[in-house]
């Protein structure tokens, strides 16, 4: 009988060394062909349906605006469609609060004197549980129905930028790190942050810089001639005091890891949005999260941080309802967190998952580009989701 010949022998870490450099090449190079650098992202613009539903008004009270002569002029179609863009979404809320009837200004629902930046981290250290597409669409709700938004991407693996159209590997944007970083070379966080193609949401994106956080904190918490290690966790919340005055909310994107920039976020955070797939794996690693995330707050309580949330909620996401042990998962978790779970879950769908194929999110694809069920149930769900974290929003600002 013939012996087989043995496995050729290789050095293993030549050989990852290797590929790992021309995975990266040719990905650049892919890269370079379907999104050039610094590719500016566009916006399509929104039907009449849409903008009444954004606004809170009918769509028979915007023709007559239209009509009038009033207001900012919809585009018009060869079909006779007409659509607004989002500036013109936000025109229209600034031109009805001041042709309203009424004193009060509903359409444009900035903060108040006296009214909290609020600060929204989406956390949970589980990959895949739906942070970046909740905190994505979350934002560009925010600010499609008028609030002033900064996106905070804290993952190093840049998807919350990605979505937005920015590229780590190939634009070189700053990232958070310029802003919170211990060395001299520390900028003001105005410097990182970049206008999206969403108007009224600015992005501080990320890149794999940010991972330098988890790396210099340990060693500033040794250095004894300085504090500036013992507070990290006080350090974003310094660097958002200067654009508190910008904005009315913003949205962090959490990496999937409890390291000292989930920390360092959650101590800044005013409300906290924990994001579950309701399967039995990912709701004991959510335990496991809770259990330790406990265990580290008390820790830097300890060490002075003040963590006083308005609010926090789990997020069911993904959830197929047809799906038994998923409906018995979310029993399950009402069973025990009444209260703090979202009464909507995002449901699980096609239209999501293919638009973030395409770098996009469900407010940027257009309804005909799907069976439109499929969008709309898609687009209904967000909604409710997102409508019910804005109405949190609103009542830590004391509104109704
Ligand atoms: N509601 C949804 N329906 C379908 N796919 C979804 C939905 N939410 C997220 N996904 C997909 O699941 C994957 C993981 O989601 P993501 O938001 O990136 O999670 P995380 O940021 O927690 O790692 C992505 O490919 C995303 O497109
Ligand atoms: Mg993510």
């Amino acid at each position: 009988m013939n012996a087989m010949p043995r496995l050729p022998s290789f050095e293993f870490d030549d050989t990852i060394l290797e590929q790992g450099a021309e995975i990266s090449r040719r990905l650049d190079q892919l890269r370079l062909e379907k999104f050039p650098p610094n590719a500016k992202k566009n916006l399509r613009s929104f039907t009449m349906a849409e903008v009444a539903h954004y606004l809170g008004v009918s769509q028979n009270n915007l023709k007559r605006l239209h009509l009038e002569g009033k207001g900012p002029i919809p585009e018009q179609a060869a079909s006779g469609r007409r659509t607004y863009t989002a500036e013109q979404m936000l025109e229209l809320r600034h031109f009805l609060d001041r042709h309203g009837r009424t004193e009060v200004k509903k359409y444009v629902p900035h903060r108040k004197p006296g009214d909290k930046l609020q600060v929204i981290a989406v956390v949970n250290f589980k990959g895949g549980s739906g942070k970046t597409t909740t905190a994505a669409h979350l934002a560009q709700h925010l600010a499609l129905t008028g609030h002033r938004v900064l996106a905070i991407d804290l993952d190093p693996q840049a998807s919350l930028s990605a979505l937005h159209g920015f590229q780590p590997e190939l634009d070189r944007n700053l990232s958070l790190y310029d802003a919170i970083r211990y060395d001299a070379e520390r900028k003001p966080i105005s410097d990182v942050i970049l206008p999206t193609n969403f108007p009224g949401l600015d992005i501080v994106p990320a890149n794999l810089e940010l991972q330098e956080y988890e790396y210099d904190t340990p060693l500033a918490l040794q250095d004894k001639s300085s504090n500036a290690g013992k507070q990290f966790f006080t350090r974003l919340a310094k660097a958002l005091a200067d654009v508190d005055e910008r904005y009315d909310v913003v949205v962090i994107d959490c990496p999937p890891q409890l390291g000292y920039l989930t920390l360092t976020a959650l101590s800044a955070a005013t409300s906290v949005l924990i994001t579950v797939h309701p399967q039995m794996l990912d709701l004991m690693s959510m335990s496991q999260f809770l259990l330790m995330l406990g265990g580290i707050l008390k820790t830097i309580k300890g060490a002075g941080a003040e963590i006083t949330l308005d609010w926090f909620r789990y997020l069911i996401t993904r959830y197929e309802p047809t799906d038994i042990p998923q409906a018995q998962m979310v029993g399950f978790m009402q069973s025990m967190l009444a209260g703090q779970i979202l009464e909507s879950p995002m449901l699980k769908s096609t239209a999501v998952s293919d638009a973030s194929l395409t770098k996009q999110t469900l407010y940027e694809v257009e309804r005909s580009a799907f069976t439109r069920s499929t969008y709309d149930r898609a687009i209904e769900a967000l909604y409710a989701v997102n409508s019910e974290i804005t109405s949190l929003i609103h009542r830590a600002w004391g509104r109704a």
